[in-house]
């Protein structure tokens, strides 16, 4: 090659042309918010020196003359996309650059992303999205509103194919929130990072309200009252670091199974303060996360939402080194009672993990599903089913272990053994009945209670009969609704040999479109 020559030259001028428009991104606009450059992102993402750019020249469509003819062009229209290797796995991203039109998607933008969307798909790799935008390129018009779209088409033929991330590193506004909606999991970095489908702006026109942008959409409102982001961190380094954690739970692809992780806890371990965790009186509360902390491998545990309808814990672990995702009741939370979002939770987290092949254990200590107006008329109905349905059309490995209460239609919904659970142990201390022994008793014996003299003491008395004869895990053991009662210390041992014993499961389930989901 001449290296003198011409077009080498030109080759080595685009070269430092790019590298200058980088180092001013850095010292000009980002960092003064707080915030890191695309090229910065990147580079925490992947292991060091894995990273390949693709398109890096591609230049904005001049969308013509007049007063909006005029934009940047500048090397790469906004959005940096390639591959390189997290944990030593490949994985896709794109990075949008608020530096450049304030990383507006025209369509050289869009048509990069779905680039690397359509080959993360092909070669089934993970497809993480670093988003930083003010949403569709003004200038562009309609060429960007169909840029979003078929973004949003790739999201779709992507899911439950190969995970896809979404990370909100500054704005995500307008329609540029869907495409985050449509992956699987969101994360926000706190203070630098907002979403919302109409601003501000628009809610002072339209509503007359004041509100700042942290407080309609920020990270902590998306965690904690919409559900729409599932992890929160302070910074941008924390953010990219859980969703490399993430990662390393889940598999490349539909096809896979998740990496095994050896994380050196004996299988056997035996853990008596198990025992003792769940308060004889049953009105008690005690911390779920003690019970799972203990089974499984130590320190694996990685909790998904946990600042959002915390009365359903869910979340990532590992047991002797494979992933599995935990449901379970948490009954320091409104007693661990099933209501609207947590059936929401617990039903898309079910989803996720049938779709790439995690094994499911549920932990289970539910009173029942919340009673009243309010969730009676915003739809527990339909959103209760959701539960039901994706626990019902999952297929990878269903552990469920009854640890108290288990009443009612939440027995039913929590993986029971007719609904497609592969082993159903219980604790000793389970109550297992149509419902607790208070409303039970009321019901059965309204007659005998109304005629008594001291119609309180009949009723401890007759609920201290229900539990023996009814309400205890030994009567639905002795049907075969439950596979096993088992000592709480050896729970760990029971779970590893029942996951080893469903390694090779496999459902065939009738041909069909889809099933019809209640949305
Ligand atoms: C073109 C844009 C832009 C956009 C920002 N810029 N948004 N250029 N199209 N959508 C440019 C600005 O003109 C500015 O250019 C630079 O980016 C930085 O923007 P600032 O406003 O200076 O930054 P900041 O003060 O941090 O405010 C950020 C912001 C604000 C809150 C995101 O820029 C904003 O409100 N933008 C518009 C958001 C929006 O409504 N987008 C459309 C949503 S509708 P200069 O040259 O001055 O540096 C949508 C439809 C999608 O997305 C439909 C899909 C179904």
């Amino acid at each position: 090659m001449d290296i003198d020559g011409k077009l080498y030259k030109r080759f080595l001028t685009r070269q430092e042309q790019y590298m200058k428009q980088h180092e001013d991104a850095v010292n000009e606009k980002q960092h003064s918010k707080g915030k890191l450059t695309a090229a910065e992102r990147i580079e925490l993402l992947f292991d060091p020196d894995t990273f390949e750019e693709i398109d890096a020249f591609s230049k904005p469509m001049l969308p013509g003359s007049g007063e909006f003819g005029k934009i940047i062009s500048a090397y790469g229209d906004g959005v940096i996309i390639g591959h390189g290797k997290i944990g030593g796995r490949v994985a896709f991203v794109y990075a949008q650059d608020f530096t450049i039109m304030g990383g507006s998607l025209g369509s050289v933008h869009a048509t990069k992303i779905a680039k690397i969307q359509d080959m993360a798909l092909k070669m089934g790799a993970p497809m993480i999205g670093l988003i930083d935008s003010g949403g569709a390129r003004i200038q562009e018009g309609v060429a960007s509103l169909a840029g979003y779209a078929s973004i949003f088409h790739r999201n779709v033929k992507s899911s439950g194919v190969i995970p896809q991330i979404s990370v909100i590193m500054g704005p995500a506004a307008g329609g540029a929130v869907y495409s985050p909606a449509l992956t699987d999991f969101v994360f926000m970095t706190n203070k630098t990072s907002y979403m919302f489908v109409t601003g501000p702006n628009v809610v002072k026109e339209v509503l007359n309200e004041n509100v700042t942008f942290d407080e309609l959409g920020g990270a902590n409102i998306h965690m904690q009252k919409s559900g729409v982001a599932q992890f929160v961190y302070e910074d941008e380094e924390n953010t990219i670091r859980g969703v490399q954690k993430l990662l390393s739970y889940l598999p490349s692809n539909n096809l896979e199974n998740p990496p095994l992780v050896d994380c050196g806890d004996r299988d056997e371990r035996i853990e008596e303060k198990l025992r003792d965790i769940v308060p004889d009186d049953p009105n008690k509360p005690y911390d779920i996360k003690e019970i799972i902390n203990l089974i499984i491998d130590k320190g694996t545990f990685f909790e998904v939402s946990e600042n959002y309808a915390q009365n359903i814990v869910i979340g990532f672990a590992r047991l002797r080194g494979k992933s599995i995702g935990i449901l379970s009741n948490q009954p320091k939370v409104l007693a661990g009672v099933l209501d609207i979002n947590s059936s929401v939770k617990g039903a898309r987290f079910i989803r996720f993990c049938d779709a790439f092949n995690i094994p499911i254990l549920t932990l289970e200590d539910v009173p029942g599903f919340l009673p009243g107006m309010d969730q009676e008329h915003n739809g527990i109905i339909r959103h209760g089913a959701k539960l039901l349905y994706a626990y019902s059309d999952s297929t990878v490995p269903k552990i469920t272990v009854i640890l108290r209460k288990s009443y009612g239609g939440a027995y039913c919904v929590m993986n029971s053994k007719n609904l497609g659970g592969d082993f159903n142990f219980a604790w000793p201390t389970a109550e297992i009945a149509v419902m607790g022994p208070e409303g039970a008793v009321s019901i059965l014996f309204r007659k005998d209670l109304a005629e008594s003299d001291d119609p309180d003491k009949l009723k401890k008395k007759l609920a201290v009969k229900y539990r023996e004869e009814i309400a205890n895990p030994f009567v639905a053991d002795e049907k075969g609704y439950i596979d096993e009662v088992i000592d709480p210390a050896d729970t760990r041992r029971k779970l590893i040999a029942a996951f080893e014993a469903l390694e090779n499961k496999h459902v065939s389930v009738p041909s069909r479109k889809h099933g019809n989901i209640p949305l």
